[in-house]
């Protein structure tokens, strides 16, 4: 056997098992199972207030299953202490609404600051790396405006490339896209799909069907408290089953 037949290769990047979630009264999680293949997006759909938003946030740990299992690189990390995950989470991103940036840094320095934080790079392969993002989110030239200075969009896209920047196994988007106008939706879209390219790992959350069904492998959705169902994106555009057509059709109520 060949030293690079001898890496692990695992297959599955991130698997959930039979995660039980409640908050007071509220069961909100009632046996989540899925697993995010390695390479492929997952798409996850479900109605507000359905969970989608824990289920990331247990993943990175921020919240803790009352029962089950959350696999990542060999251990269950839904029982790690907030020191053991700290590590976890630097082989994580979480992309979510409002892009985080610090106001008082420059776009450069917001984008280096992961750099200097968790790598051993030094400026000159730091200025690179982050002149690289600002190529892949159309920013180039912006190193030193202010978060104030930048657009909606370019903050959104700003924040993305903050997440990414480290090359995290899993990335989490939490609907990247609420609140942008249709050309910044388009633009940030267009991000998402050259990281795609790249051959990224994710779980992207969203009420704009269409764009996950342009940017998603398979779709999971999540209903009363499940995954109702998990397939390719082909075969949920096909399904007959009227909760999946009304999410398809974009009909469905919550
Ligand atoms: N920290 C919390 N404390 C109490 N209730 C919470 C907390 N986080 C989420 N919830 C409740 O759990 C449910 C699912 O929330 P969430 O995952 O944010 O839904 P969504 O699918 O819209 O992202 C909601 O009813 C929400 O009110
Ligand atoms: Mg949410």
């Amino acid at each position: 056997m060949s030293a690079k037949s001898q890496e692990p290769k695992e297959e599955v990047a991130l698997e959930l098992k039979g995660i039980r979630k409640s908050f007071g009264e509220k069961k909100v999680h009632q046996g989540v199972s899925f697993q995010l293949k390695r390479g492929e997006i997952l798409g996850l759909f479900g109605g507000s207030g359905t969970g989608k938003s824990v289920v990331l946030r247990s993943i990175i740990g921020l919240e803790q299953p009352d029962e089950g299992e959350i696999w990542f690189g060999g251990t269950d990390v839904s029982k790690l202490s907030e020191e053991e995950m700290t590590p976890v989470r630097t082989r994580m991103a979480y992309v979510f609404q409002n892009g985080a940036l610090f106001d008082s840094l420059t776009v450069e320095e917001n984008l280096s600051y992961p750099l200097q934080e968790h790598t051993k790079m030094t400026e000159s392969q730091i200025k690179k790396k982050v002149n690289e993002m600002l190529e892949l989110i159309d920013m180039v030239g912006s190193n030193d405006l202010l978060p104030a200075e930048l657009s909606g969009g370019m903050q959104k896209r700003a924040g993305l490339a903050r997440a990414i920047i480290l090359d995290p196994e899993v990335i989490l988007f939490d609907e990247p896209t609420a609140g942008l106008d249709p050309v910044n939706t388009k633009r940030l879209i267009g991000n998402i799909l050259k990281l795609k390219k790249r051959g990224i790992t994710g779980i992207f959350v969203t009420h704009d069907i269409p764009a996950a069904f342009e940017i998603a492998d398979r779709i999971a959705i999540l209903y009363n408290g499940k995954i109702h169902v998990i397939d390719s994106v082909d075969e949920i555009k096909k399904s007959k089953d009227p909760l999946v057509q009304s999410f398809v059709s974009g009909t469905f109520e919550d």
